[in-house]
């Protein structure tokens, strides 16, 4: 008994759970896709409660697919995707509209305008990130300015807000505990990532309330137990990790320098930074990795928008594929990309461009142009942005990195790691465990009650399952580099019309 963490790994497309046994093993995956609401051009939202649900509905499921009960579970460690932001009534637990998830564009220009404001240094200075309808705050403006009554019932404290770890724990303790964890926080742009706290001119600055604002905790201790949820009440949830955050713990990546990249909705790099924030001159972001006791660690982040979300794309929108799995074959078929370049900046573009108005734009198709090489074509723009990002770790660092690990659900395609290592001219790795955002949250949460002793423990159920070498000339690297680049400012100019 109670020889299990569950892992709930709540992300953009999916809400999954994982129980992981005491060798660090998953023994047990349920996954549940739920819907993505688009009311408008360039707005995305979600059902929290279709989030809390679904999110329950695979908890209870996995548990039951490993052939456990509730009791064999030690604890719960959650992590999720970043930035959606729910407000919710205190006492009925309701939201109050639906979430505003983080790839949704409704506050670009106001988010322009506080950069004409000159906000763009302190919020920056004190949050570590770029003014940009990405993160939180101006969501939550958004939210108390549009939805009726709202400001009113905020300044009387009957609402909260949170990220999604937030609004999951509140249910999970059946409102008992309003709190989040410092990565959570370091991505609201309203956290001062040096003292750790709310930032009191960055509340005034968007007019948010501080009673909405969850208490922030840190990533790895027992914030409260299940409340007649999951059957059995009084499981501790006991790890909470922003799940880029934790996907760099899965990865072990525990010491500076050391890079990981997950390829999700989005694709996100992270390089550990240790136990100071680096502020990059390259349009990175500087974010904390985790807190653990009082050790607080700080990474440098590199956000891509759209990367397996465009391969949903081409599934959902255009059709050519009928599940994901299918655009590996579909991109095989085709020799090459047939000259075709595709940046997919459905949600403008992030790190290290930041232009919040981009949209997709695709070149050099032809009349022999066929889905195979829109199929490649897309997949290496996940590739490309990668490297971008890279480019930009690697001017910031001061090094050349040699290289990287990698997970996320497009790893598992070897045509897409190979064609990483190529652009990249680096290593790629890809671990044993690929449930790495997972396994960050459940080490988390394993470690804050004594399930793992420390670090070192845990430390030694990363393993090396494959890696790739680059394999190209450099001449061909450039050549498809130049037209990349070329495809990027197409993006960027469109724009501006
Ligand atoms: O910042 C957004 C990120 O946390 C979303 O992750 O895995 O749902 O694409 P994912």
């Amino acid at each position: 008994m109670n020889q299990y963490i569950l892992a709930f790994d709540q992300g953009t497309t999916s809400s999954r759970a994982i129980v992981f046994n005491q060798a660090g093993e998953a023994v047990s995956i349920a996954q549940k896709e739920f819907t993505q609401h688009f009311p408008q051009p360039g707005w995305v939202e979600h059902d929290a409660e279709e989030i809390w649900s679904t999110q329950l509905g695979v908890a209870t499921e996995a548990v039951l697919k490993a052939g456990l009960s509730t009791q064999d579970i030690a604890g719960i460690g959650i992590t999720n995707q970043r930035e959606t932001t729910v407000v919710w009534d205190r006492v009925t637990l309701r939201p109050i509209a639906h979430a505003i998830v983080w790839q949704d564009r409704r506050t670009a220009a106001f988010c322009d305008q506080l950069k004409k404001d000159g906000h763009a240094e302190y919020i920056q200075k004190t949050t570590g990130l770029i003014p940009d309808a990405y993160f939180s705050a101006t969501k939550v403006k958004w939210l108390l300015d549009n939805i009726e009554g709202a400001r009113e019932k905020a300044e009387k404290g009957e609402l909260c807000f949170g990220t999604i770890d937030s609004w999951l724990l509140y249910k999970l303790t059946n409102g008992k505990v309003h709190a989040t964890d410092v990565t959570n926080a370091s991505r609201t742009m309203l956290f001062n990532i040096h003292t750790l706290q709310w930032d009191k001119q960055l509340l005034e600055l968007f007019a948010i309330p501080e009673s909405m604002l969850p208490e922030v905790r840190s990533s790895s201790e027992i914030y409260g137990y299940t409340d007649h949820i999951l059957t059995a009440a009084n499981i501790p949830i006991c790890g909470i990790a922003g799940d880029q955050q934790a996907a760099l713990f899965g990865q072990m990546c525990t010491q500076p320098g050391m890079v990981k990249n997950t390829y999700g909705t989005g694709c996100f790099m992270l390089m550990n930074t240790g136990d100071q924030p680096i502020f990059s001159k390259n349009n990175l972001l500087t974010t904390i990795a985790w807190k653990i006791g009082d050790d607080t660690q700080y990474a440098l982040e590199g956000s891509v928008f759209i990367a397996g979300a465009v391969v949903q794309w081409l599934r959902d929108g255009l059709g050519v594929i009928r599940s994901s799995a299918e655009v590996e074959t579909l991109a095989a078929s085709v020799e090459n990309n047939g000259g075709v370049y595709f940046v997919p900046s459905f949600a403008g573009l992030g790190a290290p461009y930041w232009n919040q108005h981009a949209k997709g734009t695709m070149m050099g198709i032809t009349r022999g142009t066929t889905a195979g090489h829109i199929a490649r074509a897309s997949i290496e723009s996940i590739a490309f942005q990668t490297m971008d990002v890279l480019n930009a770790m690697n001017a910031d660092a001061g090094i050349e990195i040699s290289e990287i690990r990698v997970d996320g659900g497009a790893t598992v395609n070897d045509l897409l790691m190979q064609f990483q290592s190529d652009m990249l001219n680096c290593k790629v790795v890809r671990p044993k465990i690929t449930e790495t955002t997972a396994a960050g949250a459940a080490f988390l949460a394993g470690l804050a009650i004594g399930f793992w002793k420390d670090l070192s423990e845990v430390q030694q159920y990363w393993k090396e399952q494959k890696s790739f070498e680059p394999n190209l000339d450099d001449t061909t690297r450039q050549r498809n580099i130049a037209k990349w680049n070329t495809a990027i400012k197409a993006a960027e100019v469109w724009a501006e019309i």
